[in-house]
């Protein structure tokens, strides 16, 4: 066969996929980006929409959102929280439902997994000081882990309601859930740390609950294959997390890589050069404590690591080999 002759049905890439009972119409998938127009006024524009239908025109056969958090503002700063009736009320974002209507019509094939964190200002598994921020975060009490697991719980039977396909844990870059899985950043020793399995015990519960309610509603994981940081997740451990992942009866693994920790570290250590997400510099105003300002060592418009870190550098994510200029 001449390169003239090969179609589009001779690429595996264009054939139907599968994940837990979810059936794709192949197998490109647009991988979660942050959306944060929405979630200072928790409403849905239609900016937003008009992404999501150019993506599924484009003929993403799975479409990801961009990561929302499920605790609300509050619930973390007592020791032993209160889950509130209202829960979800707290962290919807009105109109949210509207991506799904959105992408089925602009795509009727195309899946719509939404993607949710449990992310949180200030507080971390353990209080390992960030050399990014240089902020110390305040250590999880037991009974606040427990309250996230339930938060995670009830958005994900939310999301089934609301019409999505599936849910993703962001539980990749240094975020809470992120946290937790690597020794990097969670030293722990209670239930949820100490070993790889009570690192992941935090997923492992929420899928039990969630599961109580949803059934084998698809849910997904996005996970560091490694942190980029010394003493986190890397590629000799990452078996072993793997192993307790899958026993958490998730459906799917996205493999990703980095935490902000990275970007302190040089182009020679990391193999490529350190960039944050492009936009993080207009995200850190309109997000705040979410992208952190960096540390006052550095040289304006330059990482510690040498690396620019001006907008419209064209880079992707943390610890993402960012292009050619
Ligand atoms: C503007 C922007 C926003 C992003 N937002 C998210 C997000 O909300 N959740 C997430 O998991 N990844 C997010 N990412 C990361 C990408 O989904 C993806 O992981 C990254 O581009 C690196 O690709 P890789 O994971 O295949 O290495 C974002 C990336 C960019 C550039």
């Amino acid at each position: 066969m001449t390169e003239g002759e090969m179609r589009r049905d001779h690429y595996k890439l264009f054939s139907e996929g599968q994940i837990g009972p979810l059936t794709l119409p192949n197998r490109l998938v647009r991988s979660a980006t942050w959306d944060p127009s929405i979630l200072g006024p928790r409403r849905m524009s239609e900016d937003v929409l008009a992404v999501y239908r150019r993506v599924a025109e484009g003929g993403s056969g799975l479409i990801i959102t961009g990561d929302v958090s499920v605790v609300p503002p509050g619930l973390l700063d007592q020791d032993e929280p209160v889950i509130p009736p209202d829960l979800y009320e707290q962290v919807r974002i009105e109109g949210y439902d509207r991506l799904v209507e959105t992408v089925c019509r602009a795509a009727p094939g195309a899946r719509m997994v939404a993607q949710i964190s449990a992310d949180y200002p200030g507080v971390a598994p353990s209080d390992i000081p960030s050399p990014w921020s240089h902020e110390r975060p305040r250590p999880l009490t037991t009974a606040q882990v427990r309250a996230i697991v339930l938060c995670l719980a009830e958005v994900i039977a939310a999301r089934q309601a609301e019409g999505f396909d599936g849910v993703q844990f962001h539980a990749a870059h240094g975020g809470l859930l992120s946290r937790f899985l690597s020794p990097y950043s969670n030293r722990r020793q209670d239930e949820y740390g100490g070993t790889t399995r009570n690192r992941a015990h935090i997923i492992r519960e929420a899928v039990d609950r969630a599961r109580q309610r949803v059934g084998d509603f698809p849910i997904l994981i996005k996970m560091n294959g490694t942190d980029y940081v010394e003493g986190g997740i890397d590629l000799d451990n990452l078996p072993e997390l793997a192993r307790e992942i899958q026993r958490a009866d998730v459906d799917a693994v996205e493999i990703s890589g980095g935490m902000w920790e990275c970007l302190l570290q040089s182009k020679q250590t990391l193999g490529f050069r350190p960039v944050p997400a492009p936009e993080s510099h207009t995200l850190r105003r309109a997000a705040g404590p979410r992208y952190p300002d960096p540390p006052r060592r550095r040289q304006p418009g330059r990482g510690a690591a040498g690396g620019h870190l001006g907008r419209g550098q064209g880079g992707f994510h943390l610890a993402v080999p960012a292009p050619d200029p």
